[in-house]
């Protein structure tokens, strides 16, 4: 396996906590934008509290995918298109197309599939939220 991209992120869990306190209309909007709609599901049927660091989690782990991934991919990054998933060999981002709906729900069309990995992990301390993104591909002799 060759590496192609390593990317890192941290967020303030009470970043969320004060736009909740401020407006629970635009944190409602920021979740809809960061959160794939199968994360999104899980989001709405969480506590408060877990829905914070639902979100922390999600942002530092799409941060950090983003800054792994290749120029390209960068400018079509799309928060709501990906989603982490558990694996045999741990959590890994998978990405989706996703079809927007008048209802501001979108639906998933289908995964895409790509020829690298991007595998992740989250860690926490008090209110700290720190992510990794190790992309590699998943053909051989790749340079
Ligand atoms: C570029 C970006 C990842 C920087 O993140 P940030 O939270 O502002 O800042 P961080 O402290 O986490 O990261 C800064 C580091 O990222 C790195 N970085 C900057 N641009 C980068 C890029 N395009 N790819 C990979 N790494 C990048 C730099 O090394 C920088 O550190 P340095 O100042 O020591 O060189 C972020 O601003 C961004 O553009 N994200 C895009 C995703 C997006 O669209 N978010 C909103 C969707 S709702």
């Amino acid at each position: 396996m060759t590496v192609l991209g390593v990317g890192v992120d941290v967020v303030r869990t009470s970043r969320f906590a004060e736009i909740l306190k401020r407006s629970p209309t635009i944190l409602d909007r920021i979740s809809k934008r960061i959160l794939h709609p199968v994360e999104h599901t899980n989001y709405q049927s969480s506590s408060q509290a877990r829905q914070l660091q639902i979100l922390a989690s999600t942002w530092a782990v799409k941060e950090a995918t983003f800054k792994s991934l290749s120029i390209g991919d960068q400018r079509r990054f799309k928060f709501a298109e990906w989603r982490r998933v558990n694996r045999l060999h741990g959590y890994e981002m998978i990405q989706t197309i996703l079809q927007p709906q008048e209802n501001d729900k979108p639906s998933v069309i289908k995964e895409v599939i790509r020829e690298d990995r991007i595998l992740v992990s989250t860690s926490h301390d008090g209110d700290y939220t720190i992510a990794n993104a190790l992309r590699q591909t998943t053909l051989n002799n790749v340079a």
